[in-house]
C-alpha cells in the first residue's frame, strides 16, 4: 500500500516525504510544482537507490478530479496526507483567488476520491492560524475559528469540509493545525528564512509593525513526527493541535538571527505592518501530549540549525530569490522600506 503526500515538494511535505521513505513506506507524491514547490527539495530521495524506488511523482493539481481519481484507481492509495496550498499569508492579501482554489476546492476533490475509492486515513494539515488571534490564553481545538486573512480562511474551509465528510460520510479523517514551522528548505518568502538570508546577503529585515507580534515555533522534523504518530495513535473525526511550546515575540527572533550572523541591528527595519496581522498565536496541545507526544527540538538550538542549513546551502536559496520571487519581493517590500539616504 501507498501513501499519497500532496505537497510533497513544498517545505513540510518534502521532510514527510523523507521520515516516510527512510522508514521503508511507499510514497506517492502530488505536487503542482507553483513557485513554493521545488523538486531540489526531494533530490537526496531522488539520487539515493535505496529510497528513489520508494517514491513517485505525479506532478498536477489537487484541483484536478481526473487526474486526482486516476492515481487513487492505479496507485494503492491507503492513507492520504494533504500538505497541498498555497501557503503565504502575504501572498493572499496581495490575491487571494489560487488560495480559494486549492486550500479549498482542492480539499473537496480528494475528499470525494477518497470518499469514492475507500481509504484507511486522511490527514488533513490544517494551521493554528484559523483560530485567529489569541488575545489571552492558547486555542484549544474545542474553541471557535476566527480565521482573519483570506489564507487563514481559505484554510479554515478545507478544515472544516474534511471534518463534515467524517461526520457526514465516516471517512476516516484527521485535522492537524500545527503552529508556525521552520526549518530547513523553507522557501525564503517566509519570515525565518527571508531574515536568515537577507541577512546573509546584507540586505535590510523588514519588521512588521512595532515587531511584538508573537508566534509559537515548531521544528518542522517536530511537526512531521508529530503528523506520524498520529496517522498511529490519533483517532477519527478528531483535531489535534501541534505546537512547539516555543511563544516569541518576532523582534527578539530577528535580534537572534542578527545576533547569530553577527551582523549589526540597524540591518532592521521596521517597516508598514501587514494588513489584518494577526498579534499572537498560541495552542493548548495538552491533547496530543496526552496521547503521549511532546516535542523535541529546543527553538534556540533549531535556530542556530536552520541558520547554519542556509548558510551551507546558499546555492539552493540563491537560485529561488531571483526570478518570479524578486518580482513579488518588490511588490511587497519596495514601498515598505523607506528610500535609501543619498
Ligand atoms: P509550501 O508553500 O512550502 O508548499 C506547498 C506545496 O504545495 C508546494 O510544493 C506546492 O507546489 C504544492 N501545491 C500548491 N498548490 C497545489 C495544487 N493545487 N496541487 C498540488 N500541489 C500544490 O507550504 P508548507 O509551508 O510546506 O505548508 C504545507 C502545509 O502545511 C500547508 O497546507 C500549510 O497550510 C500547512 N501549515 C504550514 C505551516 C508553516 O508554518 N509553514 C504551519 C501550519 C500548517
Ligand atoms: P510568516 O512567516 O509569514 O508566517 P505567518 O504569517 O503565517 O505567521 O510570518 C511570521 C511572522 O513574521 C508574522 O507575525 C509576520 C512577521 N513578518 C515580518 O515581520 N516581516 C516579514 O517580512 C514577514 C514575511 C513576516
Amino acid at each position: 500500500m501507498s501513501i499519497l503526500i500532496t505537497g510533497g515538494a513544498g517545505f513540510i511535505g518534502s521532510h514527510f516525504v523523507r521520515l516516510m521513505v527512510n522508514q521503508g513506506r511507499q510514497v506517492v507524491v502530488l505536487d503542482k510544482l507553483t513557485y513554493a514547490g521545488n523538486l531540489e527539495n526531494l533530490k537526496d530521495i531522488v539520487e539515493n537507490s535505496k529510497t528513489s524506488k520508494l517514491f513517485k511523482l505525479y506532478k498536477g493539481d489537487i484541483c484536478n478530479q481526473e487526474l486526482v481519481e486516476h492515481i487513487f484507481s492505479s496507485e494503492n492509495i491507503d492513507t492520504i496526507v494533504n500538505f497541498a496550498a498555497e501557503s503565504h499569508v502575504d501572498r493572499s492579501i496581495l490575491s487571494a483567488s489560487a488560495f480559494i482554489d486549492t486550500d479549498m476546492k482542492g480539499v473537496f476533490v480528494l475528499l470525494e476520491a477518497s470518499k469514492r475509492f475507500g481509504i484507511k486515513k486522511f490527514i488533513q494539515i490544517s494551521t493554528d492560524e484559523v483560530y485567529g488571534t489569541a488575545h489571552s490564553g492558547a486555542f484549544k481545538e474545542t474553541d471557535a475559528l476566527n480565521p482573519s486573512n483570506p489564507y487563514s480562511a481559505s484554510k479554515a474551509g478545507g478544515d472544516r469540509l474534511a471534518y463534515a465528510y467524517w461526520v457526514t460520510y465516516k471517512l476516516p479523517i484527521i485535522i492537524t493545525r500545527a503552529s508556525n514551522n521552520y526549518g530547513a528548505y523553507q522557501y525564503p518568502e517566509k519570515f525565518i528564512p527571508l531574515f536568515i538570508t537577507n541577512a546573509i546577503e546584507d540586505r535590510k529585515l523588514p519588521l512588521y509593525g512595532d515587531g511584538r507580534q508573537v508566534r509559537d515555533w515548531v521544528h518542522v522534523e517536530d511537526h512531521c513526527a508529530a503528523i506520524d504518530f498520529l496517522m498511529a495513535c490519533g483517532k477519527d473525526g478528531e483535531v489535534y493541535n501541534i505546537g512547539g511550546g516555543n511563544e516569541r515575540y518576532n523582534v527578539d527572533v530577528a535580534n537572534l538571527i542578527i545576533d547569530e550572523l553577527k551582523k549589526p541591528k540597524t540591518l532592521i527595519e521596521h517597516v508598514k505592518d501587514r494588513e489584518g496581522h494577526d498579534r499572537r498565536y498560541a495552542l493548548d496541545c495538552a491533547k496530543l501530549a496526552a496521547l503521549g507526544w511532546k516535542p523535541k527540538i529546543k527553538f534556540e538550538n533549531g535556530i542556530r540549525d536552520t541558520i547554519k542549513w542556509y548558510i551551507n546551502n546558499q546555492a539552493w536559496w540563491k537560485r529561488i530569490k531571483n526570478g518570479e520571487f524578486m518580482e513579488y519581493y518588490n511588490r511587497q517590500y519596495s514601498h515598505r522600506f523607506a528610500p535609501a539616504k543619498s
